[in-house]
């Protein structure tokens, strides 16, 4: 049996899926949040189907999981105008709630949420074929974050609910909410990194326009309640439909005050240039990356080569922070490359629910193809697939490919394969990476490995200002989600972290007089009142 036929048994008839990995039915969506309503839906619809196929009649058939609205233009500006009347220029009820009452409603969706964890956590396993294991993983750093986030804006209001006196003047500081925020997540987190720019975004006052990823949209469906029954209407207005057809009409209608999104840089350039101000659009966007290793002389191997799995093939390399090129010196390249290889083989591959299953089939059409070109590109430039049976192609499952010598006239070098391809670059000279990140167009992050004080301290310094975290000694991530993540170049704008998140979706306001005793007693005549939500000292515990 070829090993392509062997990897085609991993897709096991439907029968053979275990009862409580099944959807209970198809999901077919047919109504979406707008302006506190379940608006229905009769139009066109979009089928969704599962990375992972089933045996059929007519050969290997992606599971069909549901469908969704494929809403118009029109629908999606009835959205915008929801969340621009509950903003209501800043004098909406959301944004004016006080902070607890609004952190309140933030819990009151969390439970709900939590009520629906069953059925996201199949959804995030069917719509994207990330392992069961991960996507429960997603679902509880999702909630851990946003319990997280209320424990940082207590924290922020508690600081703002005091008075600063400065040269004569006294003021109270606070974060005021920025308008309305269009959101769009990625497929590979399509809750988790969605939900760590909604989720403050919403917390912080601003009304949202939501539109759910490409791949991974219908687990957002049993979320709709919660949001509709926990925040006034129009606060959390969601759109469905081609992104190229709904999305630039709502960009050049000026009423995005806020842009968050996670994906291509090319993207959001083009929407950027569509708002008819751009100085008035704030951006917060986590975009494309190509982070490095850099494996020196000094490096432990084994240590090496455990983070490079982890690093390159998490999720089958569809993690922004993946390790995306790695630069091995001379020396130890030939010993890396042997461990590195078993390493890979040991890899479960498989179906999402399988126990211990490290690699899955791939959710984007499209992306076997792409990674067997990129895999063709490399070899005709010179480099070989140094695993056995590397990049072989099974449906939707890619087999990972370990390419060496990569150099730069492959494009594997420079785009961002995005799946489970790995790249390994030969060097004599630390000068070589260090060049590769100053030329590069990202400036995500970057792992050195090494045991050298003085050859990774000498690595620190410049890396540091090419990228945003370097990791010594293990592989690139975006947690502990309290530490920022951001990147240099066309790989981010804006900071993202627990507390950077509602940093970054608000602007500070300030309410400040002369301090004198007219003054005096006017403001504590509005804290001892009450009537005011922002000029207040009420302390949230
Ligand atoms: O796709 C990018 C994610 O933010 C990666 O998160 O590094 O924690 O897996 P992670």
């Amino acid at each position: 049996m070829s090993f392509q036929e062997e990897l085609l048994q991993i897709f096991v008839p439907e029968k053979d899926v275990p009862a409580e990995y099944q959807l209970p039915h198809e999901i077919n969506q047919r109504e979406y949040l707008s302006n506190g309503e379940m608006k229905q839906w009769n139009g066109a619809t979009h089928t969704v189907v599962s990375p992972v196929c089933f045996p059929t009649d007519n050969g290997f058939e992606r599971k069909v999981i549901g469908s969704y609205p494929v809403c118009t233009e029109k629908e999606a500006m009835e959205a915008l105008d929801a969340a621009v009347a509950a903003y209501n220029n800043g004098r909406g009820e959301w944004p004016t709630m006080s902070v607890d009452k609004r952190i309140k409603c933030v819990e009151a969706f969390t439970k709900k949420m939590i009520e629906q964890k069953d059925i996201v956590v199949k959804l995030i396993m069917w719509e994207i074929g990330k392992s069961y294991a991960d996507s429960v993983k997603e679902f509880d750093r999702t909630v851990e974050y946003i319990y997280a986030t209320i424990d940082a804006l207590k924290d922020i209001d508690r600081d703002s609910s005091r008075f600063d006196i400065e040269q004569g003047i006294i003021a109270q500081i606070r974060r005021s909410p920025l308008g309305v925020v269009l959101c769009m997540g990625p497929f590979n987190y399509p809750l988790n990194e969605t939900f760590t720019t909604l989720i403050p975004a919403i917390i912080m006052g601003n009304t949202l326009l939501f539109k759910p990823p490409k791949h991974g949209t219908l687990l957002h469906y049993p979320l709709l309640k919660a949001f509709k029954e926990s925040f006034p209407k129009g606060v959390v207005n969601t759109i469905y439909g081609r992104g190229n057809t709904i999305v630039p009409g709502l960009m050049q209608s000026g009423k995005i005050d806020v842009l968050t999104l996670i994906g291509s840089s090319k993207v959001a350039n083009q929407l950027k240039k569509l708002h008819p101000k751009v100085n008035r659009l704030r951006a917060i966007l986590g975009l494309d990356a190509k982070n490095a290793a850099i494996i020196t002389a000094h490096a432990d191997i084994q240590l090496a080569v455990d983070e490079t799995v982890l690093g390159s093939l998490s999720f089958n390399g569809q993690r922004c922070t993946a390790l995306k090129i790695i630069f091995v010196h001379q020396s130890i390249a030939t010993e890396f490359i042997t461990q590195l290889k078993e390493a890979v083989a040991k890899l479960k591959y498989g179906m999402p629910w399988e126990k211990g299953v490290a690699l899955t089939p791939l959710p984007e059409p499209g992306k076997p193809e792409y990674l067997h070109d990129c895999i063709e590109d490399a070899k005709a430039h010179g480099a070989k697939v140094m695993n056995e049976n590397g990049g072989t192609i099974a449906e939707t499952f890619v087999y990972p490919a370990i390419l060496y010598p990569v150099n730069d006239k492959m494009k594997i070098y420079r785009e961002e394969q995005f799946g489970p391809v790995i790249p390994i670059v030969p060097f004599t000279d630390l000068e070589e990476p260090i060049q590769y990140l100053i030329a590069s167009t990202h400036g995500q992050q970057v792992s050195i490995f090494s045991n050298d004080t003085e050859e990774t301290a000498a690595l620190i310094d410049p890396l540091v200002n090419q990228v945003s975290r370097v990791n010594i000694n293990c592989q690139c991530q975006r947690g502990p989600d309290v530490f920022p993540f951001t990147g240099r170049k066309d790989s981010a704008e804006g900071t993202l972290s627990v507390v950077d998140a509602l940093r970054s979706f608000s602007i500070r306001s300030l309410v400040a007089t002369k301090m004198n005793e007219k003054n005096k007693h006017l403001v504590n005549d509005i804290v001892n009142s009450q009537h005011s939500n922002f000029l207040s000292t009420k302390y949230i515990f």
